[in-house]
């Protein structure tokens, strides 16, 4: 099979590249930057923004599924950069399948499109978009989630996996930013409230994607539906904060703020940051807030009855796995 894979070089995108070669496919990635990790692999770089329609319809020329990795992720940023990436982008993508002939497109979600800032212990597939969301990272993926599984067709099976709070090696995301914090001495548990919450190995999450891969087809079950995947293994957050903590030689945070206080600040660090547009980050946001203090996880029935999806690597075994690549990259 030959896979367009959008953000290829990014940490999920990485590993689904990896995976997909290692088993024989050919495989193309397109992304604004090029990731020299990826040469060695074999694997074509098409250069381009989601927002150039005619790049990415030569970057899906001649390949028979797209799996569409890349967004514009974090918590902080303009609707308009957000929306641009994510929904126009993910429209481009559709485009560049139809105008290809393509017949399957495996979407990377997020459960966050869910997340209205209450708890959700053990949710499913059931659950609604909420009518309100905290940031402009979720609103814009259920928006692109919508458009992705609006368009499932007869010549165009689509389906979206949902994978929680992605970590291992290579992380970008998750991973540095505790243990930065956690080094600054800047990080505080959110209440005292032992909240569970998933998270997923990234070997898994890349997993699912190549099982969603096999088996979809237009009118095949999984068509036009969306999957949580998790590990399987929720835990208390700051357990899994703490283990992480632990994996780089870090102590466990056992300071805590009330959820009250932290979502105040975060309103206010929104206010300033907005007000006199200082970059980089806020250091809290009301999202944030409400993330660290409620349980989210999710059941991941559905994804093992219809993709045969069963997490391969534990929470022990990846942390092991973590606290090697944390040592070897010295971070
Ligand atoms: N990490 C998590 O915990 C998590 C959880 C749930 C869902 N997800 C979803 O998983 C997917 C992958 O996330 P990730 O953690 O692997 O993020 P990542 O490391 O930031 O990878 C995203 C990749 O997309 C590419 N990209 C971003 N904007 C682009 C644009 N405008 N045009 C072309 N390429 C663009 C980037 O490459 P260039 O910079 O070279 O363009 C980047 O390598 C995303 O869809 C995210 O929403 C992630």
């Amino acid at each position: 099979m030959k896979a367009l894979v959008t953000g290829g070089g990014g940490f999920l995108g990485a590993v689904i590249v990896r995976m997909l070669r290692e088993r024989g496919d050919q495989v193309r990635s397109f992304s604004r930057g090029a990731h020299s990790s990826l040469s060695g692999l074999g694997v074509e770089q098409i250069q381009g923004d989601l927002s150039q329609p005619r790049l990415l319809k030569e970057a899906a020329e001649g390949c028979d599924i797209v799996f569409h990795v890349a967004a514009k992720a974090g918590i902080w940023g303009s609707y308009e950069e957000f929306y641009d990436a994510n929904v126009s982008g993910t429209i481009n993508v559709l485009d560049a399948c139809r105008a290809n002939n393509i017949s399957r497109l495996v979407y990377t979600g997020s459960p966050s499109v869910i997340f209205d800032g209450r708890d959700v212990e053990g949710g499913d597939e059931a659950l609604p978009y909420p009518a309100r969301y905290h940031a402009h990272y979720p609103r814009t993926k259920a928006l692109a989630e919508q458009l992705v599984l609006d368009a499932d067709s007869s010549d165009l099976a689509t389906v979206s996996l949902r994978p929680h709070l992605i970590w291992g090696p290579g992380d970008n995301h998750l991973v540095p930013r505790i243990i930065a914090k956690g080094r600054a001495g800047k990080l505080r548990r959110i209440g005292k409230r032992p909240c569970l919450v998933d998270t997923v190995y990234v070997d898994n999450a890349a997993q699912a994607h190549l099982l969603a891969a096999d088996r979809l087809l237009p009118g095949s079950g999984i068509a036009g539906k969306a999957y949580f995947i998790s590990n399987g293994e929720p835990l208390p957050l700051w357990e899994m904060v703490n283990r992480i903590l632990a994996a780089a030689g870090l102590p466990p945070e056992t300071r805590s703020v009330p959820p009250g206080l932290a979502y105040a600040a975060g309103a206010v660090c929104e206010g300033l940051w907005s007000l006199l547009r200082l970059s980089g980050e806020p250091p809290m946001t009301r999202f944030v807030a409400k993330e660290l203090a409620t349980a989210h996880w999710f059941k991941i029935d559905a994804a093992r009855r219809d993709l045969g999806y069963q997490p391969q690597v534990s929470i022990d075994e990846g942390l092991e796995r973590l606290r090697r690549w944390l040592a070897a990259e010295e971070i």
